[in-house]
């Protein structure tokens, strides 16, 4: 039976890929190329470093480890100021009123984000409280799609993979769950989420009570 949700961060409980979208478009305006919205959507789920790559990959530059590292670190400048004006108006429809509805009916719940800056958003955004583990970009080695967010997640939480469900917006998130051993809910269209057990709009069209119904079967 389903005893615990995992939720990915960005794309899923807050929407800050426009900001990952603005301080990458500004480092390539600053190196001299285009970077568009479409070529954001290949970062989705990517870890800062990873991300680095595919954009300097985009605008064909190729630079040593000491200025990869300056570079992420500009644009992670960038994104932390404006995270840090983020607030809970920021929250994407459905999710805080599904954390409430997990906690109602005695589900444990844990994030499982690739990002470094996660609990600056959980703070700002007032979601801390609804978690019971936090696993984020500083406690991990390995991004997705290996499993070891969601995999450490539910030892935290002491539950197995078959008690789990990952909620995630990337390709990345639901290959993690499935090498996890975990179900998953795919956030966003079923073009890129197929593999997911279920793929839903936002977290507004779900309810524990239809979760655990689906989960049933
Ligand atoms: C999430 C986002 C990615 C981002 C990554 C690392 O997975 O979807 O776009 O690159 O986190 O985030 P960070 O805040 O550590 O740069
Ligand atoms: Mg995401």
């Amino acid at each position: 039976s389903i005893k615990a949700c995992l939720f990915d961060l960005d794309g899923v409980l807050v929407d800050t890929a426009k900001y990952h979208y603005l301080a990458w478009k500004r480092l390539a305006d600053e190196l001299g190329f285009e970077f568009t919205e479409q070529d954001n959507e290949r970062l989705k789920g990517v870890s800062r470093m990873a991300s680095l790559d595919i954009l300097l990959s985009v605008g064909g530059v190729e630079l040593d480890e000491a200025a990869k590292l300056e570079l992420a670190e500009r644009k992670n400048n960038w994104y932390f100021d404006m995270i840090s004006k983020m607030d809970d108006s920021e929250i994407l429809p459905g999710a805080l009123e599904f954390l409430k509805d997990c906690r109602e009916n005695g589900l444990k719940v844990a994030l499982g984000s690739a990002s470094k800056n996660a609990m600056t958003i959980l703070n700002n955004t007032g979601l801390t409280p609804y978690f019971d583990a936090i696993i984020d970009g500083t406690r991990t080695t390995s991004a997705k799609p290996d499993p070891e967010v969601f995999t450490l997640g539910a030892t935290e939480l002491g539950v197995s993979p078959d008690e789990c469900v990952v909620f995630e917006d990337a390709e990345a998130g639901i290959e993690a769950a499935q090498r996890a051993g975990m179900r998953s809910v795919g956030i966003g269209s079923p073009c890129t989420l197929g593999k997911a057990n279920l793929v839903i709009a936002s977290l507004g069209d779900i309810t524990v009570d239809r979760l655990l119904s689906i989960a049933a079967v």
